[in-house]
């Protein structure tokens, strides 16, 4: 309900700022546009876009840290649906030793993060959906989604990643679904990484 509202109020906002304005022509089309690249896959996959901020990537950087190491192998990072690419790219920078890679399906926030990442040897980013991803490549996988797919996705987890492995979810996680920690980072959305060892 109180979304709903939310939305009524935003739309005659909206509709008084045009009546009220009169905006030149050329920029509703420019509304729709940015709104496509930034939010195409919302209404699909509710989940809209938000970022984690940068006390969330230090704590995954130390999570990354305390990982075990594997003589030969280079350890592998996914972040299942990497916005604009600032995960990616901190955690590439402050592991060298580990492979970091972001998918993501709305254009705009590819585009950015795959610029955010070009000349970071250790960081790819794919225009993929998470669903495609074969979890079985990576050591550690992360995700800051909504309540929406979390179900789905520890199912996956729980049939892709290999034993031993780490799954870590920024603050959603489903109720019926047992984890091994619970991070609390200490930043002013009191942001928790739920973590799940496969
Ligand atoms: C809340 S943002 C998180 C961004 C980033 N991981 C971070 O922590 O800053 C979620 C992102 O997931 C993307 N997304 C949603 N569904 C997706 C899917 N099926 N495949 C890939 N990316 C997806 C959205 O476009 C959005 O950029």
């Amino acid at each position: 309900m109180g979304i709903r509202l939310l939305f009524f109020v935003f739309v005659a906002l909206i509709l008084w700022g045009v009546i009220y304005f009169q905006p030149p022509i050329w920029v509703f089309p420019t509304v729709f546009v940015v709104i496509f690249l930034f939010y195409s896959n919302t209404l699909r996959e509710r989940v809209p876009l938000f970022l984690s901020n940068r006390t969330t990537w230090a704590a995954l950087a130390q999570l990354m840290n305390n990982e075990p190491k594997s003589d030969n192998k280079t350890r592998r990072f996914v972040d299942l649906g990497c916005g604009l690419g600032g995960t990616v790219a901190f955690l590439a920078r402050h592991h060298p030793h580990w492979h970091v890679v972001g998918v993501e399906t709305a254009p705009g926030p590819y585009l950015i993060s795959k610029l955010r990442v070009a000349f970071i040897a250790n960081a790819e980013v794919r225009f993929q959906s998470l669903w495609s991803v074969q979890l079985g490549d990576y050591d550690m996988a992360y995700a800051f989604l909504s309540p929406a797919p979390m179900k789905r996705l520890c199912t996956k987890v729980q049939d892709q990643m290999p034993a031993g492995s780490l799954f870590v979810s920024n603050s959603f996680w489903p109720d019926d679904e047992p984890y091994d920690q619970d991070v609390l980072v200490n930043d002013s959305r009191e942001s928790h990484l739920i973590c799940k060892r496969v």
